[in-house]
């Protein structure tokens, strides 16, 4: 496969998300999130954010399961390189993508009867050309065993897209058999 041809320019997204004011005491309920923990379909992600905070990623050192730190902004024009689910399946798991999350920033946590203000983000995410593989490329194979099947990016789009809008267990088991894999984390794209 000719690297060159495994992304097109024409099936990237460019992503401006606004999040509304939300009250600090409705978030602690658990029943409303910013965007909840998930890795990105994409290869790679190019994210801007403003300054208001909240973005976390998880932290794969700690012994305890959904343990996260903040990506506290710096300023505006610091670009963020998030790893997703393609590059971690073209390198057979040898680079793995981060979940991560958009939640109360950290100086509002522990606080009541606050506001979190509105939030910015402009993420560019790459895109794998619908028809090429998403399975592990040949030079991360040539000595040990695949992780994941051969399935092309459209399928795999189809996939997380059911998990996303919880399409019934049942359905998704008929339609999704050999998708050998189980999904960690997967949401929303942010
Ligand atoms: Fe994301």
């Amino acid at each position: 496969m000719d690297n060159k041809s495994l992304i097109i320019s024409s099936a990237t997204d460019l992503r401006l998300t606004h999040y509304p004011t939300i009250p600090v005491d409705e978030m602690k309920t658990g029943g409303t999130s910013r965007i909840a923990p998930h890795t990105d379909f994409s290869p790679i992600t190019l994210l801007f954010q403003d300054s208001t905070g909240g973005l976390e990623i998880e932290d794969r050192n700690s012994p305890k399961d959904n343990t996260f730190v903040p990506l506290p902004p710096t300023d505006t024009t610091e670009m963020i390189v998030n790893v997703g689910d393609t590059l971690t399946r073209w390198t057979n798991g040898k680079i793995t993508g981060g979940i991560h999350q958009v939640t109360t920033p950290e100086s509002m946590k522990g606080e009541s009867g606050l506001v979190i203000p509105p939030r910015m983000s402009m993420a560019y995410l790459f895109k794998a050309e619908r028809n090429t593989s998403v399975g592990p490329l040949p030079k991360f194979v040539a000595n040990e065993p695949a992780r994941y099947p051969e399935i092309t990016a459209f399928e795999f789009q189809q996939w997380k897209n059911s998990i996303v809008y919880n399409m019934e267990e049942e359905e998704h088991a008929r339609a999704f058999d050999r998708f050998i894999e189980t999904p960690k984390a997967i949401k929303l794209q942010a």
